[in-house]
């Protein structure tokens, strides 16, 4: 898959819904109130790092993908990011959910890319049809500084390399 978003681009406008973490979300008895975060808006001047994965919870993405990126959180804060963000079609409630068993509390944002509607004005969704998934986000990373496209790679199979932590990292 090529993704149609290059480096140089401006990314396009869209809006990801998340459970910002509080304190109270620390009692597996909260849900947590979903809002919204609009690109254009919030992420205006950031430098932001997001990947994205096929699903939370599942076991390239929990396992592989999202601990290195928890690691290494001084890495990229060292390197001046402001927002690190992982992405996937699951909901909201779904990616607090996993944010919190992973223990990322305001670290990480974990968005909901509702109905995949972002990643597919990227050119980065993925049929899991196949799978009973539908169509999820692919597994991919974005290095976005002020909204132009510095980093854009996608995996070509099923292992996490160009869209790891450490491959981003080295890219900053
Ligand atoms: C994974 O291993 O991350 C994965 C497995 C099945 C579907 C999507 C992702």
């Amino acid at each position: 898959m090529a993704p149609t978003i290059k480096v140089g681009d401006t990314v396009p406008d869209g809006t990801f819904t998340y459970i910002p973490y509080s304190p109270e979300l620390d009692s597996h008895a909260a849900c947590g109130v979903p809002t919204k975060l609009t690109v254009s808006k919030d992420w205006k001047g950031k430098k932001v790092v997001l990947f994205a994965v096929p699903g939370a919870f599942t076991p390239t993405c929990h396992v592989n993908h999202l601990p290195p990126y928890v690691q290494k959180y001084d890495e990229f804060k060292a390197k001046g990011v402001d927002v690190i963000a992982v992405v996937a079609a699951n909901d909201a409630f779904v990616m607090s959910g996993w944010g919190r068993f992973e223990g990322l509390k305001d670290k990480i944002l974990t968005l909901s890319d509702p109905n995949v509607e972002w990643s597919k004005k990227l050119g980065l969704d993925l049929d899991l049809s196949a799978l009973a998934f539908g169509t999820r986000t692919a597994r991919y990373a974005l290095i976005i500084d002020d909204l132009v496209v510095k980093y854009v790679e996608v995996e070509p199979g099923t292992e996490v390399t160009v869209s790891g932590a450490e491959a981003v990292l080295a890219h900053l």
